[in-house]
């Protein structure tokens, strides 16, 4: 018989749950240039996703494909260095397989980061935003299929997807740690080619404020595990459709590394105060 995801992420769950000391509180999920968000935890188990049961192989030469648990300010973490794209070839449901593992494990919050194209015109290259919305324009979603109901219900509501304590926990701590916040509402593609100046016309239109190819397949996913989500984009370039400019994967990585340390800053200190 072939396996479905809940049997497969049971399968990765029993693999890992026997290998790592506590269970997991907060699950991270790092993007582009940001796999190093881990590098102050305390790490007491660590796990090519090559040898998790089912788990998906990152194929993008920045992610990492490690999984680790360890502690951070005295909770238990479990963070993805590098994350799964649909423009890898990978189905909604193994985009969202993480999570699913997550949610088995019983983490309850997830921190999830990604590098981001900006669309606010407000918006510079290395400015950090808080995603207080998001737009799923991947035509893909990985609550499609017959309903898992252990996993959540048929129809989640997607009213609040990104829970409202956290991100004034994260405003609260960028202020009083000086590190400037922007919010905004993030756009998810499928990519993996960039947008042209009439999408980004299009985007702005619609009121997206940032685009990028992750993020919400996990978030809805997410949601229907009652997980509740912290979303941050380092916004790694700017579009300007009267003035369209390329964008390099190498300005892309130099920026998300630039900022990777004040958002890092952030995250512990939401890992801490959780
Ligand atoms: N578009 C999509 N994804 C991205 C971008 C962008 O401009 N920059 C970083 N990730």
């Amino acid at each position: 018989m072939m396996k479905n995801y809940r049997h497969k992420a049971a399968e990765a769950t029993d693999f890992l749950i026997t290998h790592i000391q506590a269970p997991p509180q907060i699950g991270l999920i790092t993007g582009t240039g940001l796999g190093q968000s881990a590098a102050s935890m305390d790490i007491s188990a660590s796990f090519d996703y090559k040898d998790i049961p089912h788990f998906p192989l990152s194929t993008v030469k920045s992610h990492l494909g490690r999984l680790v648990f360890g502690d951070m300010c005295g909770k238990q973490i479990m963070a993805m260095q590098g994350r799964i794209h649909l423009y890898e070839g990978y189905s909604p449901l193994e985009v969202s397989f993480p999570i699913r593992v997550m949610q088995e494990l019983g983490v309850k919050t997830v921190i999830i980061s990604n590098a981001a194209g900006g669309l606010n015109s407000k918006f510079r290259a290395g400015d950090i935003m808080i995603i207080l919305d998001h737009i799923n324009l991947t035509g893909s979603n990985p609550l499609i299929g017959p309903n898992e109901d252990d996993w959540g219900i048929r129809f989640p509501d997607m009213s609040r997807p990104y829970d409202q304590d956290l991100m004034e926990l994260a405003e609260t701590i960028g202020k009083e740690k000086g590190i400037a916040l922007q919010k905004g509402v993030y756009a998810g593609l499928k990519g993996p080619s960039l947008e042209t100046p009439a999408e980004v016309r299009y985007l702005r239109i619609i009121g997206a404020d940032a685009v990028g190819f992750s993020t919400v397949q996990e978030v809805i996913a997410a949601v229907h595990a009652r997980i509740r989500v912290l979303g941050m984009s380092i916004i790694t370039n700017t579009h300007d459709p009267d003035h369209p400019a390329s964008a390099t994967v190498e300005e892309v990585l130099a920026v998300a590394n630039e900022a990777a340390p004040r958002l890092e800053a952030v995250i512990k200190d939401v890992v801490n105060r959780i």
